[in-house]
């Protein structure tokens, strides 16, 4: 079973070719960096466009990498939401003109799915485990107890934990995107330099919190009474890193007592998003894990930012579950993964 996937939601165009061997035949995927830099974050509008100019022929390098021709597709699948709107579009009518011409089985991939899916491509993991999904979009804290069912134990209420990463990084004048810049910073800094919070740490549930430690590094930067130097900044930066991988480690720490009562038989702790890229946070859940009994799964990362192969993977499950989609599905920008979760409450609360 062979499937190509489609990922438009937000700022990489990506296309890709798997296997039901759990073989990537191929997986392209073009960052739109350059063209969001000079505004410091993503313009949707820009993205919209960026998608539409390059979609065709990323699809086309991705079926050449993979040597086939698109008859020789056992399905479609294209990220149908969560995630810009207008992306989102470009990617579904990419997909549907393919399915549409060859006769292709077509499937719309919550984005949030592929992520959640993609251990299994990359570690054969059986269900359940709880998986940690940390972007600048989204985090969350998920059991997938299998294809089509997650329950949501958390989510933040305010920013994504990439997202505080992109903010204090600006603050500290190191450019964008924010978290490897930040990270490279803080190897040089001392973590316990300055004292911030670790927001909801010890309190009930699972949600996460990331504006008031944004807050509490404005005050510090603000405290300094003059412009910051290499020092402050690597020790800040340490600092924040710190309390961010803290404040994520404790809500993971509960949420795997939690799920040790309701699931006793999960697997492993995955972690996954743009996020998962950090050292020395992967080094703290790695540690949290094994207190725990379980292993860390951290795919590639690659694998673990936005690329086209978990929504490929994702449909390729749901596909030989004998799953398909319609071609008049509509794009979707918000999607739960979990729609019986309770909604949030924060003041910018996410889907
Ligand atoms: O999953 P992703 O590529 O895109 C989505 O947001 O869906 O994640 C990008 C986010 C950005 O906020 C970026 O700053 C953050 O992941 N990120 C990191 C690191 N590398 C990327 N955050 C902390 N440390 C890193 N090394
Ligand atoms: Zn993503």
């Amino acid at each position: 079973m062979i499937v190509l996937g489609i990922e438009t939601s937000c700022d990489e165009t990506a296309a890709a070719v798997v296997d039901d061997r759990r073989s990537i035949l191929a997986n392209v995927v073009l960052s739109q960096l350059e063209e969001h830099r000079p505004y410091g974050g993503i313009v949707p509008e820009i993205a919209a466009r960026a998608h539409l100019e390059h979609v065709d022929r990323l699809i086309a390098q991705a079926m050449t990498e993979a040597g086939l021709g698109f008859a020789q597709l056992d399905a479609v699948a294209v990220t149908g939401g969560p995630g810009l709107i207008g992306g989102v579009m470009v990617g579904v009518m990419s997909g549907k003109a393919i399915c549409a011409v060859h006769g292709t089985p077509f499937l719309a991939v919550n984005h949030l799915e592929g992520h959640a899916l993609t251990a299994r491509l990359t570690h054969d993991l059986a269900f359940p485990y709880l998986l940690l999904l940390v972007s600048g979009g989204h985090c969350q804290l998920l059991v997938v107890e299998g294809v089509g069912q997650y329950r949501r134990l958390g989510t933040t209420i305010d920013d994504a934990a990439g997202e505080a990463f992109d903010k204090v990084a600006k603050m500290l004048g190191l450019g964008y995107p924010g978290g490897p810049a930040l990270e490279r910073a803080a190897r040089a800094g001392n973590p316990a330099a300055y004292t911030l919070p670790r927001p909801l740490k010890g309190r009930p549930g699972c949600d996460f919190s990331f504006s008031g430690l944004k807050t509490a590094v404005r005050l510090v930067l603000d405290g300094l009474g003059r412009e910051p130097d290499e020092r402050d900044v690597a020790d800040i930066a340490a600092s924040f890193q710190e309390a961010v991988a803290d404040a994520l480690a404790d809500r993971c720490g509960r949420a795997l007592r939690q799920v040790a009562e309701t699931h006793p038989s999960v697997s492993a702790l995955v972690v996954a998003g743009g996020v998962a890229a950090n050292t020395a946070l992967r080094a703290r859940l790695s540690r949290l894990a094994e207190e725990h009994g379980l292993t860390l799964v951290a795919p590639p990362l690659g694998l673990c930012t936005d690329n086209a192969a978990m929504i490929a993977w994702a449909g390729l499950e749901r596909f030989r579950l004998g799953e398909r989609d319609s071609l008049d599905f509509a794009a979707r920008p918000r999607w739960p993964l979990d729609p019986t979760a309770q909604k949030a409450r924060g003041a910018g609360v996410k889907a």
